[in-house]
């Protein structure tokens, strides 16, 4: 065995985040009676298995009304913190200040009340892709109108929320949110919805900056999403330069310019320019940002937040991504257990950024098919890769900071309904109270997090295995996993 593939045993750091994240669409519900505006997913009725609940939206996990159940999910998971979005319809029902659903507010205040009562961290995603359908009317992302928008609802969410709340991410997954258009709107429009993002989350970043930070004291970044890429044949210089092109339009996207100097990197400006030439246009596809919009964007972060699931092979043609046959399979076709990747990707963001404090703020595994509560392949995603996370502080010096499970419960997996499940929690759907039951990866979970890390089983049998009550008969029976 490869020494970098042997297991290390160890602790991270003290006052390691351990969190879990969901996102308002995913498990909240629709619920308009309670004032909430349409979001472009409630309008999205292509997916399968939606569960609705007649005119008055969709259902989802509920937890607009379970905030009970969800908080006593997370308090025994024993997390030091949860990472949740806002949804920005429910709040501003047509996306806009003009009006302010204050019940839907209160949904948020009453959460994160639930939360640091019990003592969880509370981590709060201002936009995970629910863009409000009146914003996405006159254009969404591809008008420049949505940074000011977006910079006001920022800024109401940082009054009315932010004595409680320390730990901020502007968007999540830029990159989704940009490619989410490409095969419906090819040509510009992808370029166009990743420059108003990277404006949006610079304009919030500096108004917490300038006006915030000082009496709340939070951080605030974004996060960004990324495979690592493998070269298919490591000794070519093709594949080589395949991986790198691959992480810089994906990840390097969006941190070149926020982790870096404000501009995109050369790799894609070079590449987009020539094939944009190529097809006869006068100029390329890439927008440019001026000098000044440079300097406000580039360093605004307190963080690198980073979502990251899996690992390609590149090489030098035009798909430029492929997977190996020998990797593990999950529930997500683009999914492959990859756990090496992890501690590479971790490491090169260290490198290419300038070493910043990072939190991973995704990373997680989906099954399909019947329900089977002894999740063993879940617990072998979450062994793997943690142990990589840990070998990236431990070996390769890498700042990292915390690590976030996705996700708490089964919920809606975007464009495949309720098919893939990531959850550590089962929800039953068929049921019309929605109940929720622990997999046995909740507890294997829990044991990482109450040992904060890995205690070596050839130094005896370590408290920390042992969970409180139901869990303890599973530490025993399970001690192999550690
Ligand atoms: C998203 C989540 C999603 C997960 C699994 C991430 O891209 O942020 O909302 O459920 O991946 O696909």
């Amino acid at each position: 065995m490869p020494k970098e593939d042997e297991f290390l045993y160890g602790e991270f750091p003290k006052n390691f985040w351990w969190s879990v994240a969901s996102s308002a669409y995913q498990v909240e519900g629709g619920w308009r009676d309670d004032g909430k505006g349409l979001s472009i997913w409630d309008q999205f009725s292509h997916t399968p298995l939606k569960i609705s609940n007649g005119d008055n939206g969709d259902v989802a996990c509920d937890s607009y009304h379970k905030i009970e159940e969800d908080v006593e999910m997370l308090k025994s998971l024993k997390v030091s913190s949860y990472r949740f979005s806002i949804s920005w319809s429910r709040v501003l029902p047509d996306g806009t200040t003009r009006y302010v659903n204050e019940m839907g507010l209160n949904y948020y205040e009453r959460l994160i009340d639930a939360l640091l009562a019990a003592n969880i961290i509370p981590q709060v995603t201002l936009y995970h892709w629910d863009l409000p359908q009146a914003l996405q009317n006159v254009g969404g992302w591809e008008n420049d109108t949505i940074v000011q928008r977006f910079k006001e609802y920022a800024e109401l969410l940082f009054q009315r929320l932010g004595d409680k709340v320390k730990f901020w991410i502007t968007v999540n997954e830029p990159y989704n949110v940009a490619y989410a258009g490409i095969s419906i709107r090819p040509g510009r429009a992808p370029y166009v919805v990743a420059h108003n993002l990277i404006k949006a989350h610079a304009e919030a970043w500096h108004l917490y900056n300038d006006t915030y930070r000082a009496k709340q004291g939070g951080l605030i970044s974004i996060t960004i999403n990324s495979d690592w890429a493998e070269p298919r044949n490591p000794h070519n210089q093709e594949d080589i330069s395949a991986a790198r092109r691959y992480l810089e339009f994906l990840l390097g996207w969006f941190a070149h310019p926020i982790f870096k100097t404000g501009d995109y990197n050369e790799v894609m400006k070079t590449r987009i320019r020539e094939r944009s030439l190529a097809q006869g246009l006068s100029q390329s596809r890439l927008p440019e940002f001026t000098e000044s919009e440079k300097q406000r964007i580039k360093g605004t972060y307190d963080y690198f937040g980073l979502n990251h699931y899996t690992t390609v092979l590149t090489y030098n043609l035009n798909y430029p991504a492929v997977t190996d046959r020998s990797w593990l399979n999950s529930g997500s076709f683009w999914l492959k257990v990859t756990p090496f990747g992890f501690r590479k990707l971790l490491r090169w963001i260290k490198e290419e950024y300038d070493n910043p404090p990072i939190y991973v703020t995704e990373n997680g595994v989906s099954e399909r098919g019947a329900s089977d509560f002894n999740d063993t392949w879940r617990i072998h995603y979450y062994r793997s890769y943690i142990n990589e996370a840990l070998k990236a502080i431990v070996l390769d010096a890498v700042d990292l900071r915390g690590y976030t499970a996705w996700t708490l419960m089964d919920n809606f997996e975007w464009a495949v309904g309720f098919d893939e499940k990531f959850g550590f929690y089962h929800v039953n759907f068929t049921d019309p109270d929605l109940p929720r039951r622990p997999k046995a990866s909740a507890r294997y979970y829990t044991q990482i997090i109450n040992c904060n890390g890995f205690p070596d089983a050839a130094a005896g049998p370590h408290p920390c295995l042992e969970l409180e009550s139901e869990g303890k008969r599973y530490s025993r029976n399970c001690a192999f996993l550690v």
